[in-house]
């Protein structure tokens, strides 16, 4: 029988519950959801799924173990603990890449790492009956995760962040991440077959991910992961079956409608860039266009969007002139719902009108809100023809 991990997988802070939902339809039962993270059980197979198909999370890592902490000795005989020869080989590598800690009694991150590290290496000396561990091998790097003195130890499984989805080379100035992005429409009730519009473009990021989403493009098909060199854990043929099943899921007859603009030519040809990498580039419209001349003839369509805030590409003095374009034109918008992901508290005021929901979000360092401005359900006979 092949063997059983638990397998953690962190997200936005928010979208615990997208994800969730997104391992559940991959076929996996849910052990725990915390504050960031979900974890859920699986076998070798199921971290080839995670990290090919999931949307929302940021990495797919093996749970090695959870304890509390409170000294050194704590975290180094609970690490002693773990079974790591059932993950490791005795050749293998096995940095300690990356240790935080929040609001714990053990905070020195560079302490926690060497500990941890002595911790796995005494262990696997032990449990590979062998004086000395040579490196040489696959590497297998470790993650510790230390809030409130409860540790999280994992073995990462994707190696470079699952954002990178291969598409994106070039971005514009402010692009939100990828995951992030698929969070937010994912969230909403926009499926395939819906009219979605982005009016504030940029590199094209909401308009990509809802392409690929309504393709059924699984967003990892084009990339690589750590765990492809474990034959211990996930055998190869199983990543070829994965990767084929998964393309072979792919479907361009999709009738939705995808809408991406930009006041700026030059962050438009980006985005034009990284919708033909990522294989849609036929399902998205990209046009040039001021915000206060948008429109669109269908009804109970989405804008997703992720306006210009400030901070990093426009003065504020512009804002409330950028906002009250895009809300009068939303006004024009008959039966439209609205979703945008901003830091700017003046969205309501210039809209003219409250969010039915608001929910706090980080967009990388920035403190956002995603204000919800809901329009009416479409009527029974067009839901069922979307
Ligand atoms: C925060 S960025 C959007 C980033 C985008 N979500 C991405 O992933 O790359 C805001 C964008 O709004 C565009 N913009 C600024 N003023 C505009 C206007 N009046 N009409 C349309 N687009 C505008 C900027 O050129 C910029 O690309």
């Amino acid at each position: 029988m092949a063997d059983i991990f638990r397998i953690t997988a962190p997200c936005h802070f928010g979208m615990e519950a997208v994800l969730k939902r997104e391992i559940y339809d991959l076929g996996y039962e849910i052990d725990e959801v915390d504050n960031g993270r979900v974890t859920f059980t699986g076998d070798g197979e199921a971290i080839a799924r995670a990290n090919i198909g999931l949307r929302t999370t940021e990495r797919v890592l093996i749970n090695a173990g959870q304890f509390e902490a409170y000294s050194f000795t704590d975290l180094f005989d609970k690490t002693y603990e773990i079974p790591w020869d059932k993950y490791i080989p005795a050749d293998a590598s096995f940095p300690v890449v990356k240790a935080t800690s929040v609001n714990s009694k053990l905070f020195s991150t560079r302490d926690i790492q060497s500990i941890v590290k002595k911790a796995v290496a005494e262990k696997l000396k032990k449990s590979h009956k062998v004086s000395n561990l040579a490196e040489t091998g696959v590497t297998y790097p470790i993650r510790v995760n230390i809030i409130k003195d409860r540790v999280l130890i994992g073995i990462d499984t994707s190696g470079v962040s699952l954002h990178k989805r291969g598409y994106r080379q070039i971005s514009g100035e402010a692009p939100i991440s990828e995951t992030l992005a698929a969070a937010i429409i994912l969230l909403t009730p926009w499926r395939k077959g819906r009219t979605l519009v982005d009016p504030f473009c940029g590199s094209g990021t909401f308009a990509i991910e809802a392409a690929m989403i309504a393709a059924g493009i699984a967003p990892g098909l084009n990339r690589e992961f750590t765990s492809m060199e474990w034959e211990n854990i996930v055998p190869k043929k199983t990543w070829y079956d994965v990767f084929d099943e998964l393309r072979d899921q792919v479907n361009f007859e999709s009738d939705s409608d995808i809408q991406a603009y930009d006041i700026d030519e030059n962050v438009l040809k980006k985005a034009r860039l990284a919708a033909k990498e990522a294989g849609v580039e036929g399902m998205i419209h990209f046009q040039r266009r001021d915000v206060k001349d948008l429109s669109h003839p269908k009804k109970y369509g989405f804008l997703i969007t992720n306006p210009p805030y400030g901070e990093r590409l426009e003065d504020k003095e512009k804002l409330p002139a950028i906002y009250s374009s895009l809300g009068n034109a939303f006004n024009r918008l008959d039966s439209w719902s609205a979703y945008v992901i901003t830091p700017y508290e003046g969205i309501e005021k210039d809209f003219g009108r409250k969010a039915t929901k608001k929910r706090k979000l980080y967009n990388g360092m920035i403190k956002t809100d995603l204000y919800a401005f809901e329009g009416p359900r479409p009527p029974k006979k067009q839901r069922n023809e979307q």
